[in-house]
């Protein structure tokens, strides 16, 4: 079985419900707590054995190339200062040199479509797929959980979690066959269907690993649902030859790319620090003391 080394990070959407915010900054680069949240995602990445990160990017996007690349002034002053505690932490964070690949999505057609615009750097071998806007807070990260049922089942992979039944419409939904180690065998998969059309409530959270497969299917994929190609419907083809697996994750999951769900990261991610703890939960409550 082949070792997932590499990981798709797509990010070339326009981030349109979180605008004025990201009319000039990408909506990755947005601060939960005091990293950016694309820093989050890659820090769950390479804790799940990820050597080689890839960027599907597109215009407005170059602040996330800069992030991910050496400062050396910063670093020299840094370190003339005296700062190693702040100078560590962000060497930490850097990759190595030749760990990063960029590709450019020139038109945001859709998930599916930047995922195809990484076929050459991802090449043929199995890959994990993380969307870039979606925080998950667990004590052992999402995708090396997913990584662990990987070795046990082959295949492909999705994160899944349950949500209100009534909002399948808002998400990638899938069928529940039988249980298989930390999930189950997916036997449909639907793009954001009516409630009475769903298959069960578990959605897809944002976590894959595919096989190499899906790219020959992605690169004749027609415009699904709300006009975009989407990566499900394409999925939905490769379960035709291959088999998927649910993970089901049971931490807590942020979806980043909209307000409601930026606040609660910050929230909960500076709840759960000792240094900022003790802060917030004093300012809430004399805040809520006031309403
Ligand atoms: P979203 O639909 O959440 O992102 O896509 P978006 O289009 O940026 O956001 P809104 O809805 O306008 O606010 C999920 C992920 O897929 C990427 C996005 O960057 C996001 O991380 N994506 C989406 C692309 O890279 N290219 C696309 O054409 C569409």
């Amino acid at each position: 079985m082949k070792k997932i080394r590499k990981a798709v990070f797509p990010v070339a959407g326009l981030g349109t419900r979180f605008l004025p915010a990201t009319k000039a900054l990408p909506k990755e680069m947005l601060t939960v707590v005091d990293k950016p949240v694309i820093q989050y995602v890659v820090n769950e990445a390479r804790e799940a054995g990820i050597e080689h990160l890839i960027f599907v990017t597109g215009r407005n996007k170059s602040a996330i190339e800069d992030h991910f690349d050496v400062q050396v002034e910063l670093y020299e002053t840094l370190s003339r200062r005296g700062r190693t505690e702040i100078l560590e932490r962000l060497e930490a964070m850097q990759p190595e040199p030749g760990q990063v690949s960029y590709t450019r999505q020139q038109v945001p057609l859709g998930l599916g479509h930047a995922v195809w615009c990484a076929r050459e750097l991802v090449g043929d071998e199995p890959f994990a797929l993380l969307l870039p806007d979606m925080i998950m807070q667990s004590e052992t990260g999402c995708m090396k959980q997913m990584v662990e049922l990987y070795e046990q089942t082959g295949g492909n992979i999705l994160a899944v979690e349950e949500c209100d039944p009534t909002e399948t419409h808002k998400y990638g939904i899938v069928g529940r066959g039988k249980d298989a180690y930390t999930g189950f065998e997916i036997t449909a998969m639907v793009e954001k269907p009516e409630p009475e059309d769903a298959p069960s409530n578990f959605y897809i959270n944002g976590r894959y690993i595919l096989q190499p497969e899906i790219f020959a299917l992605l690169e004749n994929q027609e415009t699904g649902a709300g006009g975009e190609i989407q990566i499900t419907d394409a999925m939905l083809r490769l379960h035709a030859t291959q088999p998927f697996y649910a993970h089901i994750f049971t931490g807590n999951t942020f979806d980043c790319g909209s307000p409601e769900g930026f606040i609660k990261a910050n929230l909960a991610l500076a709840l759960d620090s000792p240094q900022l703890k003790p802060h917030v939960l004093r300012f809430m409550r004399s805040f809520l003391n006031q309403e």
